[in-house]
């Protein structure tokens, strides 16, 4: 009887209910085209930058596209962005990394010996009764399985390739450091079977995107589907919340808007920032928790185009060892923070481009830079470490995920601060619910997915979660 229990001061249906979605990144599109599909009218995107699409920014680039944010589609069971298209043959496999770990006296560690890291490192498992951080187990378990055996003779190769793996590691999931990694990052991820890599060819992963939204594959940011529903440069400044009736949401030009539902997308970066200002009144302690105790880090690219490519044939990308005495002088000197650059690789279908990634503080400190000095680094590096010659490229370009105050970082991951203050995914995605059980506030995106967390089938889940929520909310209502 919620019809009644809700008073008859809410008399909304499908059709006229109003819902404003804050956001149009993968979850605020998958919740808005799925609302549209289950019959309600009144939906409204707000979104701050000027293009749709958030952490998906497909942009053109040398021959065809490139991704400033996300590239793969992470596996194929249990993945709704695989379901979407795999029957339309528009992924590519690109199977395992084969990279070369190189040192920063150019030698290249032997093919066995790279085997047996990346062995090590994709059939590393987490102990669900493991205290402590993921980085304290994957040292233990790294001395015990890999290093010894690893460079017999030979202590700080083996250092070396730790600290490179601990790299690789925060590259994937948006840590600074591994010692700040909770366990939950591996035990309530569910990942999903398959090939972990698909690339989206030549189309980025903006081709997703204009799957959802029926919308033209070689025109990132064309809204489909949703044109006369969404508006651009329209960064909401706060959502009062207060009463039991309908919210009022104010942008940052003024401008009012009246919602009898809203379901905020914007990343974990702009809540921990924002959410004491953008909530009147404030939001509840246990939210507030999850905001404070989860974290989002930054992991950036390197994009460069040149005239052929440089690598040789055989080699699809490399990851960076430094000896002791050369990080040493790194580290006193302008290019310090090149010691957070993972790997440098080739990108499938675009033949004359690299693609490198850095992560953590001196990816922050990197967004700081001009482009020609992040250009001079990287010119470094490639000579410091590599026995063939990188040309200056005819083009570059680089992410800046965390400078972006509408983003504020890449992607979200478990802190063992998170797990002190008994907090996680759960909490952040719960709405502000009238007594009635009337969704007011949802939240989605990548940080509230409790087991995709930090991709873009876990933020598109989360957007379908809350257009279902409100489904099942109104389809309650329409039987009374
Ligand atoms: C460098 C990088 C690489 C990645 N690689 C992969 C990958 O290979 N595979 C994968 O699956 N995932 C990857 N990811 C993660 C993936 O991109 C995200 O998980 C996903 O796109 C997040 O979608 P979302 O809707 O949760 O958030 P967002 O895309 O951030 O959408 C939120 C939207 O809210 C807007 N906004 C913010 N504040 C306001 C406001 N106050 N008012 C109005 N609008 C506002 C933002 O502009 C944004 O458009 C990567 C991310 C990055 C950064
Ligand atoms: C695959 O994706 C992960 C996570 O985004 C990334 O760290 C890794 O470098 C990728 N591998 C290849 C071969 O590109
Ligand atoms: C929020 O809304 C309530 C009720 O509509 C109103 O009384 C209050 O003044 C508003 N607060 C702000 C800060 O606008």
């Amino acid at each position: 009887m919620s019809a009644c229990t809700d008073g008859p001061a809410f008399g909304k249906t499908k059709e006229t209910a109003r819902i404003v979605i804050i956001g149009a990144g993968a979850s605020g599109i998958a919740a808005a085209t799925r609302l549209l599909e289950q019959g309600f009218k009144n939906v409204q995107l707000f979104e701050a930058e000027d293009r749709i699409g958030g952490r998906i920014n497909t942009v053109p680039f040398a021959d065809s596209f490139v991704d400033l944010g996300a590239q793969w589609c992470h596996g194929e069971e249990g993945n709704v962005v695989y379901e979407k298209v795999k029957d339309l043959d528009v992924l590519d496999r690109t199977g395992d990394f084969a990279g070369y770990f190189v040192r920063s006296n150019k030698e290249i560690l032997s093919d066995d010996q790279a085997k047996a890291l990346m062995e090590f490192k994709d059939n590393f498992e987490m102990k669900p009764d493991w205290e402590g951080s993921v980085g304290d187990a994957i040292t233990e378990s790294y001395w015990k399985e890999v290093g010894q055996q690893l460079v017999p003779n030979d202590r700080s190769v083996a250092k070396e390739a730790l600290d490179s793996l601990k790299r690789h590691i925060c590259s994937e999931d948006a840590c600074d450091h591994v010692f700040e990694l909770s366990p939950r990052s591996y035990l309530n991820f569910a990942t999903s079977g398959g090939d972990q890599n698909l690339s989206w060819r030549r189309k980025g992963y903006w081709k997703f995107l204009s799957l959802l939204l029926n919308a033209n594959e070689d025109q990132p940011g064309d809204q489909g589907d949703l044109k006369g529903h969404v508006q651009l440069n329209k960064r909401i400044a706060e959502i009062n919340w207060s009463g039991d009736g309908e919210l009022t949401l104010r942008c940052w030009n003024g401008q009012i808007v009246s919602a009898d539902h809203v379901i905020c997308t914007v990343s974990l970066g702009v809540l921990k920032k924002k959410h004491q200002k953008l909530f009147v009144p404030a939001l509840p302690a246990a939210k507030v928790r999850s905001i404070e105790g989860l974290g989002l880090g930054t992991v950036n690219k390197f994009l460069l185009e040149f005239e052929e490519q440089p690598m040789p044939e055989n080699m699809r990308g490399v990851a960076f060892l430094w000896l002791e005495e050369d990080l040493k002088e790194l580290r006193g000197g302008k290019f310090f923070w090149l010691e957070s650059i993972s790997t440098v690789h080739r990108v499938d279908r675009q033949p004359r481009l690299l693609e490198g990634w850095i992560i953590g503080a001196h990816a922050r400190y990197m967004e700081t830079l001009s482009e020609e000095r992040v250009l001079e680094g990287l010119q470094w590096l490639f000579r410091k470490f590599l026995k063939f010659s990188v040309p200056h490229p005819k083009s570059f370009l680089r992410s800046q995920w965390h400078s972006n105050p509408n983003f504020r970082g890449s992607y979200s991951f478990y802190p063992t601060y998170a797990d002190e203050l008994r907090t996680g995914r759960t909490d952040l995605g719960s709405p502000l619910v009238h007594v009635s059980g009337r969704p007011r506030v949802q939240f989605a995106g990548e940080a509230s997915s409790r087991n995709h967390f930090s991709t873009v089938h876990g933020a598109t889940e989360s957007g379908w979660r809350e257009a279902d929520r409100l489904n099942e909310f109104y389809k309650g209502r329409a039987e009374n």
